[in-house]
C-alpha cells in the first residue's frame, strides 16, 4: 500500500480529498429558511472549495452531491437538487475549464432525465483537458454500488474471454471503480460521523475528519485545518511507527 500524499514544504497535502457535504437542510432550518435555501448556498460552498482546493494543490478531490438513498427525500427536495446540479454545471463550467479542472460525474447516471445526463455529458467534455485538479462529483452514486459495479465490469470481461479470474487483484478492481485513486482525507461536515455508503473501497485507509461546521459555511479556513490534521497523521498502512522511519531513511 503505498501513500498517496506529497510534501510541500511543513504540510503534507492529501493527492485525494473526499468531502461528505452535510448540514445543509439543518443551516437553512436554523434560520427559518426552506430547506433547498441550505442546499443554494451548499453550491457556493462547493465553489470556495473547489478554487481553495486548486489553490492548495490538491489534485483530486470527490465531492458527495447525491447518494443513491437521497431519492428517498421530499419529491420537492430532489427535484430542486437536480435542478441545482443542473445549473451549477451550465454555470460553473467555463470557470472550470479556464482554471484547469477536469469535471466528472460518479454514479449510476442512467437514474436522470435523459437531458441532464447530456449536460454531464457536455461539461465533462468541455473540461476533459483540466490537468491540475479532477472535480469528481458524485451523483446517484453509492460505495457498494460501485463495488458491484466493477465486479460486472470484470465478469463481463471473463465472459468475454478477455480476462481469467486468477488475474483479478486490488490494483486491477481498483481500475474498474468509478474512481481509481485511494482516498487519502475523508471529510465529513455537520456533525455527523458516518462514512454514509460513500467511496467504501476507496476510503479503506483514509483519514476521517469530522467537523461540527454546516456544509454551507465551510470555507477555505476549514479545508486548511483539516489538512493541517491530515497532515499531524502518521499513516502507517498496517506497518509499526519504526518501520516508517526506516522507509524515510530509505
Ligand atoms: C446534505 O445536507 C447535502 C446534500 C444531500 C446535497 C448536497 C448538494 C449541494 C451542496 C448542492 C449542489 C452541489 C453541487 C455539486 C453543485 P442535508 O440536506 O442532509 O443536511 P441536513 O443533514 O442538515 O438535513
Amino acid at each position: 500500500m503505498q501513500s498517496n500524499d506529497f510534501n510541500t514544504g511543513d504540510r503534507s497535502i492529501p493527492r485525494h480529498v473526499a468531502i461528505i457535504m452535510d448540514g445543509n437542510g439543518r443551516w437553512a432550518q436554523k434560520r427559518g429558511m426552506p430547506r433547498v435555501m441550505g442546499h443554494r448556498r451548499g453550491a457556493q460552498a462547493v465553489r470556495r472549495t473547489v478554487e481553495a482546493a486548486v489553490a492548495l494543490g490538491i489534485k483530486v478531490i470527490t465531492l458527495f452531491a447525491f447518494s443513491s438513498e437521497n431519492w428517498k427525500r421530499p419529491a420537492l427536495e430532489v427535484s430542486a437538487l437536480m435542478q441545482l446540479f443542473a445549473r451549477a454545471l451550465d454555470k460553473e463550467v467555463p470557470l472550470l475549464k479556464d482554471n484547469g479542472v477536469k469535471l466528472r460525474v460518479i454514479g449510476n447516471l442512467n437514474a436522470f432525465p435523459l437531458k441532464l445526463q447530456e449536460r454531464i455529458q457536455r461539461a465533462q467534455e468541455l473540461t476533459s483537458g483540466g490537468e491540475r485538479l479532477i472535480l469528481n462529483v458524485a451523483a446517484n452514486y453509492g460505495g457498494r454500488w460501485d463495488i458491484v459495479q466493477a465486479a460486472k465490469k470484470l465478469s463481463k470481461m471473463v465472459l468475454e474471454g478477455s480476462l481469467t479470474p486468477d488475474l483479478i487483484d486490488e490494483k486491477l478492481f481498483a481500475s474498474v471503480l468509478a474512481e481509481p485513486l485511494d482516498v487519502d482525507l475523508l471529510i465529513r461536515t455537520g456533525g455527523e460521523k458516518r462514512i454514509s455508503n460513500f467511496l467504501m473501497w476507496q476510503s479503506s485507509y483514509s483519514e476521517l475528519y469530522f467537523s461540527d461546521t454546516l456544509w454551507p459555511d465551510f470555507d477555505r479556513q476549514d479545508l486548511e485545518e483539516a489538512l493541517n490534521f491530515f497532515s499531524g497523521r502518521e499513516r502507517r498502512f498496517g506497518m509499526i511507527s519504526s518501520q516508517l522511519k526506516d522507509n524515510d531513511k530509505c
